[in-house]
């Protein structure tokens, strides 16, 4: 099978952590996430965590050079030989373009990148609701997708929490930054024609019913090109 290397572009709160889990156990590819990378680098207090966290805390993007090494390191490894699942990066024009730039060295392009489209009202709802387990991230909502003990993670019992970027004054910075810095981004992606956009206000099966679909499509495209 031709490799697919992915990427899920969206707002805050849009879903991709939601449906980067289900691909990455439908797909079996390595899934980096840049959100879950940088929360346990300031949970570890490394270097890189210390530099990411007054930019976390406040909205803001970490700034592109801290972040684009991170992902080309995953993108040259082993593990992602036959592809790989971004969400999250690239963020920005300049990420775009470094990203494009390690692809072309390594004789690879993207396959496809799933814009999961939802209103900025639809963010607010979700982040609001929004819990998160302390000790691997996985994700509830407390309307929209209840574990089955309050504050409790289904999946291994970990405390749930509210993340600090997820309080409201912080929720309207990150859309602002979103469609400031990261919106551009559809245009970049649907000239290339890799955007593929998914509607993203249905529940969460629906949606990722849209992205199996979407995957299949750009599978027989590219076994045309073949
Ligand atoms: P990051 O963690 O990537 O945050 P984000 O993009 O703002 O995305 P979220 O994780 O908040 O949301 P999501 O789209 O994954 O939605 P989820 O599935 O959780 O980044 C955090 C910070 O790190 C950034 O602000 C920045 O500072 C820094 N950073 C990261 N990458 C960077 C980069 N490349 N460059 C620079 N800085 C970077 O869903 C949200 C909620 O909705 C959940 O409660 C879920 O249960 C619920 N939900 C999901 N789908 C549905 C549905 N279909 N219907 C109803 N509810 C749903």
């Amino acid at each position: 099978m031709p490799e697919q290397n992915l990427v899920l572009l969206g707002p805050p709160g849009s879903g991709k952590g939601t449906q980067g889990e289900r691909l990455n156990e439908d797909l079996r590819l390595p899934y980096y996430a840049t959100g879950d990378i940088l929360r346990a680098a300031v949970r570890d207090e490394t270097e890189l965590g210390r530099s990411a966290k007054e930019y976390m805390d406040r909205g803001d993007l970490v700034p592109d050079e801290v972040i684009v090494g991170v992902i080309a390191d995953r993108i040259d490894s082993n593990e992602a030989r036959d592809g790989f699942i971004l969400d999250g990066f690239p963020r920005t024009t300049p990420q775009a373009e470094a990203l494009d730039a390690k692809l072309n060295d390594l004789g690879r392009a993207l396959s496809g990148v799933l814009l999961i489209d939802v209103s900025d009202e639809e963010v607010i709802r979700r982040l609001g609701g929004r819990r998160t387990c302390e000790a691997n991230g996985h994700v509830f909502h407390v309307e929209f997708e209840p574990p089955q003990e309050d504050g409790v993670c289904d999946i291994d019992g970990s405390p749930l929490i509210v993340r600090d970027d997820d309080k409201p004054e912080v929720i309207r910075k990150r859309l602002e930054t979103y469609h400031e810095k990261t919106e551009p981004l559809v245009s970049y992606y649907d000239e290339r024609s890799v955007l593929r956009r998914i509607a993203g206000e249905a529940v969460p099966d629906e949606v990722a019913e849209q992205v199996r679909r979407t995957l299949a499509t750009l599978r027989m495209e590219q076994d045309e090109t073949v």
